[in-house]
């Protein structure tokens, strides 16, 4: 029987989609992102922000993204058996930074789901919609001390930009960021190794033009 354990790949996975999200994912990507916060962040940022994190308040910021209308940014969900167990988001930068005029806003996947190369295929997604938009390079910025998503990004060619400090909401934190500069590079590590299944997106996209 097929297990994600198993999985060589997720050409192999039976009901895993990625599709661009709704806003009714807006309460499903708010759950992903704050699950996702309290097992990758713990021990980085102070725990009473992480137990105080609302899904309320997040699905509400979510609600807002997803019902903006048309927009420069993206955002897909990964599903399995129709349920939301991961998403990614892109936006286009006002200001280009270190010469790149997009950025990866957001990537998390549940834990059971991690590392059967979903987050490949969800920034492959972003990718396309926001070269879609003009995006010709794309910045990603990681808590510094998040040492598995520092050794995705690595994985996936990016360059280290810069470490610094940065506050949110209020707390003072050390942040990585890390660039892609050629994003047909970036699509072919996405895709290295895998036969993927065409993506909705993707074909929507297309007919979008
Ligand atoms: C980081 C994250 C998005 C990566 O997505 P993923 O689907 O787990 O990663 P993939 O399976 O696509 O991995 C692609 C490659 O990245 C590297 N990689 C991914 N996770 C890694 C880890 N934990 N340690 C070392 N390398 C890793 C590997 O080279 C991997 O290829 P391989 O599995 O063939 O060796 C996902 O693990 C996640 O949601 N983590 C928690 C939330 C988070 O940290 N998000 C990023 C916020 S900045």
């Amino acid at each position: 029987m097929w297990s994600l354990q198993s999985a060589a790949s997720l050409t192999e996975a039976p009901g895993i989609v990625i599709r661009r999200a709704t806003p009714r994912d807006a309460e499903a990507i708010a759950r992903v992102r704050i699950d996702a916060w309290r097992t990758t962040y713990r021990g980085l940022i102070p725990a009473v922000y992480l137990d105080g994190m609302q899904v309320d308040a997040s699905t509400a910021l979510w609600d807002k993204i997803l019902t903006a209308g048309p927009s420069p940014a993206s955002v897909f969900v990964a599903t399995h058996a129709d349920e939301v167990v991961g998403f990614a988001a892109g936006s286009m930068l006002a200001e280009p930074k270190f010469g790149l005029n997009a950025e990866l806003t957001a990537v998390y996947l549940r834990r059971e789901f991690q590392r059967v190369g979903l987050g490949r295929r969800l920034i492959a997604a972003v990718i396309d919609a926001q070269r879609a938009h003009g995006a010709t390079g794309m910045i990603v910025w990681t808590i510094a001390g998040n040492k598995p998503a520092r050794a995705f990004y690595e994985a996936l060619g990016a360059e280290l930009l810069v470490e610094q400090t940065f506050q949110w909401d209020g707390m003072d934190l050390l942040e990585a960021g890390y660039g892609w500069r050629d994003l047909d590079a970036l699509a072919a590590a996405c895709r290295a190794g895998q036969v993927l299944p065409e993506t909705e997106s993707t074909r929507e996209d297309r007919r979008a033009g």
